[in-house]
């Protein structure tokens, strides 16, 4: 049955505008005022925005890391990502050395098959370069939508890939017009001040985080930057958390380079002061990279504001706190590393920046939904609300005033990183390709109902011409 969204006001990454919305078929098929209503379903959106649903783009569901595996499998993930306002995510898929790529691939397919409540992508780990990984890229672009790219420049003797790979990965991408994100912090380095610490007998959760300034990861991303100008390549760089980072990016993208860059709901309001809470609840707070001193805030904020960073991703890796983060009591390195930040991420940038009055509600939705749709192969037909566009929208009360809790969060996971924090603005309801997920505060969504999105490149702006580098 065709439905039709009315009172609300649609709000797109360039526009702002009171109209009724009409969804046939998963698709929005009309957007105008008082439309024909027939014999439509009606749903009413009085007093609230009409958002295009948020895109994620970077989560660890079921996760296998640190001797155990991420709490959030891709049911319990993606429920709480659409109770949050999210209707799309793109996972991270893990790879082994020496194994097909297409196993990986297969793997996460399996994890996520039937479970998915809404519509899902995957990026593609990197952890080597050789002739069977290239002879496999292909198929994995044009069979399997994957095209984005991962390397780790961190975690040594675990994911950690070398230069080399890195700028192999780079050049791969260029000759397939895909996209290559990193991890970026010196892996080497942090494997050095680790081991001196433990040495030191420094094990509190603390010593992560002390473990791994802010330098390293300014060195790594300026590293990657530089690498990904000389390959001509697309570069996407993770979880920005300082100062040293931002300016990295920011000098790479005066240059001209296809750099972007995306930070995360945890560095924008929590500081490095909470890895210090005591009885081991540091360990809760424990993520790479990690929370950095409060200065560092308003530095990613006004990178945000200004379009030095482009989109924001939650990092979702959530560990139990009891179970799995206590792994590390004794010895920090042992705390498997991620956070629970799924359900909240749409949420607190509203609140802490459109409330605020950091950012305005256009650049919001382009921050929490269309450019993840448009620099990972998704937009139109992810990321706004345009005739012809799925119909993944999220019917948004600005007012509405709560505090984040794990008591009442849908996170499979036994705490939450924004405990306590007083925000304004929630999500109502929430539709994936026009059906209801969450519907007036409850879950109406179907297990499986979530399709895999195979997504095409990123056609990136005109870059000066370079070296030509091939494998
Ligand atoms: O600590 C984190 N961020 N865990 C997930 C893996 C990663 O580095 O993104
Ligand atoms: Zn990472
Ligand atoms: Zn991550």
């Amino acid at each position: 049955m065709k439905k039709i969204i009315i009172n609300g006001i649609v709000v797109t990454s360039g526009d702002m505008f009171n109209a009724d919305i009409v969804i046939d078929d998963g698709k929005i098929t009309a957007i105008g005022v008082d439309l024909p209503r027939g014999d439509m379903e009606v749903v009413d959106a009085k007093g609230c925005y009409l958002f295009p649903g948020g895109i994620d783009p970077h989560t660890h569901l079921e996760m296998p890391f640190g001797g155990t595996v991420s709490r959030d499998d891709f049911e319990s993930g993606t429920i709480a990502a659409a109770y949050g306002g999210t209707t799309t995510i793109i996972d991270f898929c893990l790879t082994n050395k020496g194994e097909p790529l297409q196993t990986a691939i297969e793997t996460w397919h399996a994890k996520s098959r039937g479970k998915a409540v809404i519509d899902y992508g995957f990026h593609l780990m990197i952890g080597e370069m050789n002739e069977q990984v290239l002879s496999e890229i292909p198929k994995v672009i044009d069979d399997e939508g994957i095209s984005s790219f991962k390397v780790f420049m961190a975690y040594k003797n675990v994911l950690q890939a070398d230069d080399e790979t890195l700028f192999r990965t780079l050049v791969m991408a260029k000759e397939h017009g895909a996209m290559v994100m990193v991890h970026a912090e010196n892996g080497d380095v942090i494997d050095f001040l680790t081991k001196k610490a433990l040495e030191a007998g420094h094990t509190d959760p603390i010593y992560h985080a002390l473990t791994r300034p802010s330098e390293i990861e300014g060195e790594a991303t300026g590293r990657a930057c530089l690498l990904a100008g000389l390959a001509d390549a697309q570069l996407y760089v993770v979880h920005v958390t300082c100062a040293e980072a931002v300016e990295k990016i920011a000098e790479a993208r005066s240059k001209g380079f296809s750099v972007y860059g995306e930070t995360c709901p945890q560095y924008l309001v929590l500081d490095q002061s909470a890895l210090e809470k005591p009885d081991f609840e540091g360990a809760k707070y424990v993520w790479s990279p990690p929370l950095r001193e409060k200065k560092h805030q308003d530095v990613l904020w006004n990178a945000l504001k200004t379009g030095q960073l482009q989109t924001l991703g939650s990092d979702q890796c959530s560990f139990d706190f009891n179970g799995q983060k206590d792994l590390g009591k004794g010895d920090f390195t042992k705390i498997p590393n991620g956070g629970p930040f799924i359900e909240d991420r749409f949420s607190v940038l509203f609140s802490e920046g459109v409330k605020k009055g950091r950012i305005t509600l256009n650049e919001f939705v382009d921050i929490v939904s269309t450019r993840s749709a448009k620099l990972f192969g998704m937009y139109p037909q992810k990321g706004t609300i345009a005739v012809g566009s799925d119909a993944d929208i999220v019917i948004f009360d600005p007012e509405k005033e709560r505090i984040i809790s794990s008591k009442t969060h849908h996170m499979a996971v036994d705490y939450n990183a924004f405990e306590g924090m007083e925000i304004t603005g929630e999500p109502v309801s929430v539709l994936s390709r026009g059906e209801f997920v969450v519907k007036d505060r409850q879950f109406v969504g179907e297990l499986g109902k979530g399709q895999y999105l195979r997504r095409g490149r990123h056609i990136p702006h005109a870059i000066p011409a370079k070296l030509e580098i091939s494998h």
